[in-house]
């Protein structure tokens, strides 16, 4: 097991990223303010490892509840969230007691959030099963549901006390979802560090095959950059939209096709890529570079090109992003691979060019 810190102060807290972790009750125990803990998760995770992690807390001596949520992006709502808020009522849970959330970034986001409202705040775990929610959901405290009008619109920051990995239940991943999780990890990459960026180029084939090592570091390499841009900037006042690359025309498509037709990654990837050829375009980054962001992600067997929206319709979602300040579009874009930076110095002309450049029949 591997050990990393989110240095927040009084709130900092570890992530554990190995092999076998959900069954070690030991390690979630000293995060847990009472012996009581409701687990949330869905109904594809929680027939896979739900039992083993609510064994793995009554081992250790905490009274466990379960709250299992339908699978699926177009489900992060207020309806479902609401449910969670029915349920631990239903069962007289306190403010202490610890939400623990078990599963992909769907059930971390509405979990999170659920735990930042309940009772105005009670303590969250993370326990993160796929790779996009060890790499990034996960870590950070964003919290959220979407709202029909725009992706991750309703949400508070809301840090967990304990982040615990188990790259094992990476092994049950459909391979579509693994792909998704490999756009963020290459983001990071992409946005602070280069070396990253050139380890992916070379160890991708590992991490398509799972093997356990790859995955290990292409996860632990991804926490450390993303702790270290928490620890900088925890409510994104700054440094923390770089983490943003590619999600504002990556939002734009989530919400314009309708929650869960796209995968968030594979949304990313493909904004990704129009904002790597708005960078180009803005005489920023070299097209050599373009062509070599494309063959990674194509490597990854993501999406390089965005769907069939209109032009407008993308800058009409793209308006909504948090990003946007006193009505200006403000994006993250490439200054070479391995430096990114938000700006609203694009003309909207050369915006719209790069949306219909990299999307199917814009
Ligand atoms: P997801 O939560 O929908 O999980 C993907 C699918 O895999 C689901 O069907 C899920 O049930 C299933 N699954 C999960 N773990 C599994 C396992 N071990 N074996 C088999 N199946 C498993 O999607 P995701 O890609 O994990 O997360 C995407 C969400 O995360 C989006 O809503 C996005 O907005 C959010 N997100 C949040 C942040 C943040 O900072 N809070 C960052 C990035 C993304
Ligand atoms: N995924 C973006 C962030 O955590 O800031």
């Amino acid at each position: 097991m591997k050990t990393l810190t989110v240095a927040l102060g009084e709130r900092s807290y570890p992530i554990h990223v190995g092999r076998g972790l959900l069954d070690r009750g030991e390690l979630l125990l000293p995060f847990l303010t009472q012996p009581r803990a409701v687990i949330v998760s869905n109904s594809t995770v929680a027939p896979l490892y739900l039992a083993r992690l609510a064994d793995a807390l009554r081992g250790v001596g905490v009274e466990v509840a379960e709250i299992v949520l339908p699978d699926g992006e177009q489900f992060k709502d207020w309806q479902t969230l609401n449910t969670i808020f029915d349920a631990l009522l239903q069962r007289r849970s306190e403010r202490s007691t610890t939400l623990v959330a078990l599963g992909g970034g769907v059930v971390g986001d509405i979990t999170g959030f659920a735990a930042a409202c309940f009772q105005r705040g009670m303590p969250l775990i993370q326990v993160p099963t796929t790779l996009l929610a060890q790499v990034d959901s996960s870590v950070g405290g964003k919290t959220a549901i979407n709202h029909p009008l725009g992706k991750n619109m309703i949400g508070a920051f809301h840090q967990p006390k304990l982040v615990l990995a188990d790259t094992d239940t990476l092994r049950t991943l459909p391979d579509r979802e693994l792909h998704a999780g490999l756009s963020e990890v290459i983001k990071y990459g992409l946005i602070r560090d280069l070396p990253f960026f050139e380890w992916l180029e070379e160890n991708l084939e590992s991490l398509l095959s799972r093997e356990s090592p790859a995955l290990a570091e292409a996860i632990c390499r991804s926490c450390e950059n993303k702790a270290e841009v928490v620890a900088a900037d925890e409510r994104e006042s700054g440094e923390r939209a770089l983490l943003n690359l590619g999600h504002t025309f990556g939002h734009a498509i989530e919400t314009g096709v309708g929650y869960g037709e796209w995968l968030h990654g594979e949304a990313i990837a493909a904004g990704t890529m129009m904002a790597a050829q708005l960078s180009a375009q803005l005489g920023w980054l070299a097209s050599a570079d373009v062509d070599r962001v494309e063959r990674l992600l194509r490597r990854a067997s993501l999406p390089v090109r965005g769907p069939t929206l209109d032009v407008e319709r993308y800058l009409e979602l793209m308006y909504n992003d948090k990003k946007v300040q006193g009505g200006h579009l403000r994006l993250v874009l490439l200054q070479r691979i391995g430096q990114a930076v938000l700006t609203d110095a694009a003309p909207l002309p050369e915006v719209r060019r790069a949306i219909a450049g990299r999307s199917v029949n814009a």
